[in-house]
């Protein structure tokens, strides 16, 4: 088996709480076996341009706590292409570094994949994203805290409009799964819940709002996921005027605000745990894996499956919701 030496930790895609909790995991389990650690700064970008800094276990000391990620991350448009893939290649041998754990999403892991599948560095994935979009793993670093976060928005909303007995249409992230939307519609309590994965059609949720009006609620508040509706949340407002006019209607889009702030105490711990884990996993021969949870168990997902499997929302809980809302 490899004897590993050295590793390098990084960040990639968009940010999430929690990861500077990962990155502690990572650079104190390898400290505390025996490797050393570089930092790479940007993502992949920083990979490419060799921006690496030898960091030790006091570097992440007081980090647990934080938001965003104290190395910084990217989107890279360049290790889409072989070219940069072999200079990043160059960079990591350069350095003598052995393995890379990659905290990251689904863009970051097919990235991943690939420069597993062309050069002989082994990564390692954590996964993070407020999403929760990615397969092999219950729960993704940062979603417990960015629905913590909408959740306390929205119920501020709810006292705002429930003092105008106004109706609230609520924009939250989730480009292409309402794992966001779901959880917090059903933790505030709202009227009505619009997911990507389901065409919740226009009539079926003005009847959603009819059931509210009749029931003569104070306010209403629909969730909207960003990815379920085209023309944005304003234009639904618009559409809802000329159709709901019992209730003066306003748009709230909550926006990057739900990537930032000091991670909860689930995902500080869930964060902990899968970078302890990742770097003894390596350490007794896995490699090009995401390490993940499936009903509080471990598990180890190849990048490639990773890539491929599919993942869907509980339409039972958004018929519970629907439900409870009546
Ligand atoms: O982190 C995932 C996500 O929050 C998506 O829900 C959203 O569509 C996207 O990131 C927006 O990210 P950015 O503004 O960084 O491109």
């Amino acid at each position: 088996m490899k004897r590993y030496k050295t590793i390098a930790v990084m960040t990639s895609g968009g940010d999430a709480p929690g990861m500077n909790a990962a990155i502690r995991a990572v650079v104190r389990t390898a400290a505390n076996n025996g490797l050393k650690t570089f930092a790479v700064h940007d993502g992949f970008e920083g990979i490419i341009d060799g921006d690496f800094m030898e960091i030790d276990a006091t570097s992440v000391s007081n980090i647990i706590q934080r938001g965003g990620t104290i190395i910084h991350t990217s989107r890279s448009e360049r290790f889409l292409t072989k070219k940069w893939r072999l200079m990043a290649y160059e960079q990591l041998i350069a350095k003598e570094i052995d393995a890379v754990f990659i905290i990251g999403g689904n863009g970051s892991f097919k990235g991943a994949n690939v420069f597993t599948s062309e050069f002989d560095i082994p990564f390692v994935g954590i996964p993070k994203t407020i999403d929760n979009d990615v397969y092999g793993t219950d729960h993704t670093i940062g979603f417990d805290t960015a629905c913590n976060t909408a959740m306390e928005a929205i119920d501020k909303i709810r006292d705002t409009a429930n003092s105008h007995h106004r109706l609230f249409i609520v924009e939250v992230m989730g480009r292409d799964f309402g794992f966001i939307a779901a959880q917090c519609g059903i933790s505030s309590g709202v009227e009505a819940i619009m997911v990507p994965e389901i065409d919740t059609g226009f009539d079926d949720l003005i009847a959603k709002l009819e059931r509210g009006w009749v029931r003569q609620k104070q306010s209403l508040i629909v969730i909207v996921a960003e990815g379920c509706h085209k023309d944005g949340v304003t234009a639904l407002a618009e559409q809802m005027k000329a159709r709901f006019n019992y209730y003066d209607i306003r748009v709230c889009v909550l926006g990057h605000m739900q990537r930032g702030g000091s991670p909860s105490s689930f995902d500080r711990v869930l964060a902990s745990r899968l970078g302890y884990e990742g770097v003894l996993a390596l350490l007794k021969g896995k490699k090009n894996i995401m390490v993940g949870m499936k009903n509080g168990k471990l598990n180890y997902v190849t990048f490639a499956d990773v890539c491929s499997g599919t993942i869907s929302i509980d339409k039972q809980l958004l018929l519970m919701a629907d439900v409870l809302a009546s």
